[in-house]
């Protein structure tokens, strides 16, 4: 597994950036499709309490290797069945009185008792397994497709998924990056950074930036979801994805991956493309390391706080479109 431990992070003792939007807190969240763990991370048979939306979900493979995502607190009495939990022929168990819960989320058994009251179900997030990550949405259905990389089909690419690690920031103002452009020069050094064409839909965002260096794609999927590729005139390309997982009010859990052809692979041959995914990723967290010290400490002002200029023309379109972006609570607050 590729990334900095950031697990020491505690809260920083000041309203954290997004606070003044007061959404998380009072404890909705955007609808969007995350990763929640890397598919590696996920061993069959293992039940992983994870943080999301604020509160715990347990993460499993059920009976035949799909990805499962569940409310994590029993009805019952509110054990975390992510501590203690166990599976057993493919349903959960309770450590504290042993209800035992199906892939579905269906109370299946309780002991010492024939009747099973309507109220003894776990509510399952839908849940997804691609590009070497699983997969979370927040609400009953998605509202869109899972992400796909601009410009190339997923057969034609081989790829690394990775982990940043816990931020304490909420991922879509990282994701807001997107449309920031000034910043790509100002902070990562981009020399032409301002886009030609920048489209707003429901779940997705469309950004075309051309110049004689280079030609860039990038999307962002769910207010969230970054996905790039990038041509550059000698002929170089790249192609990633990256974004975080909403695991509490103002704080979030950061994945990327990075992507290159098939033909280019076999060209380089398995050590010369480890190689070449290791300088890739190295680029990745160079990226969110020049970010951080400004994100993790600014007071991010919302859309009418902020003076914003004509550069910031999308950035203020973005702040809006956010706004507006549909959000749901967690099934069992
Ligand atoms: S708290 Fe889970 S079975 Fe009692
Ligand atoms: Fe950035």
């Amino acid at each position: 597994m590729d990334g900095a431990d950031t697990s020491e992070f505690t809260m920083p003792p000041r309203a954290y950036a997004g606070g003044e939007y007061k959404r998380d807190d009072e404890g909705t969240f955007l609808q969007c499709w995350s990763p929640i763990m890397l598919s590696e991370e996920l061993v069959a048979g293992k039940i992983y309490g994870q943080d999301y939306l604020g509160t715990r979900v347990i993460v499993y493979r059920d009976p035949t290797g799909q990805p499962v995502v569940q409310s994590a607190y029993c009805p019952h009495m509110g054990a975390d069945l992510g501590c203690g939990g166990e599976l057993t022929d493919g349903a959960v168990r309770c450590p504290y009185h042993h209800w035992k819960f199906a892939a579905d989320g269906k109370c299946v058994e309780i002991p010492e008792e024939t009747t099973i009251p309507g109220a003894a179900k776990l509510y399952n997030y839908p849940a997804a397994e691609r590009w070497g990550f699983v997969w979370v949405f927040n609400g009953e259905k998605p509202l869109y497709d899972l992400p796909e990389m601009p410009n190339i089909a997923e057969e034609d690419l081989i790829y690394r998924a990775a982990r940043r690690g816990k931020r304490p920031i909420e991922g879509w103002i990282g994701s807001s990056n997107i449309v920031d452009f000034l910043h790509l020069k100002t902070v990562h050094g981009v020399p032409d950074p301002f886009p030609t064409k920048v489209e707003f839909t429901d779940y997705l965002l469309t950004v075309r930036q051309e110049s004689p260096n280079r030609i860039a794609d990038t999307r962002l999927h769910g207010c969230t979801w970054l996905t790039a590729h990038m041509q550059f005139s000698d002929g170089t390309e790249r192609f990633f994805m990256a974004g975080g997982l909403q695991v509490a009010a103002g704080w979030s859990d950061s994945f990327f991956l990075v992507a290159m052809r098939k033909s280019q692979a076999e060209e380089l041959g398995p050590e010369g493309t480890e190689e070449e995914f290791k300088k890739r990723i190295a680029y990745i967290h160079k990226l969110y390391s020049e970010d951080e010290p400004i994100l993790y400490s600014m007071r991010f002002r919302g859309y009418r706080k902020s003076a914003l200029i004509r550069a910031d023309r999308y950035m203020g379109e973005f702040l809006r479109y956010h706004d507006s972006y549909p959000r749901a609570k967690p099934f069992d607050v």
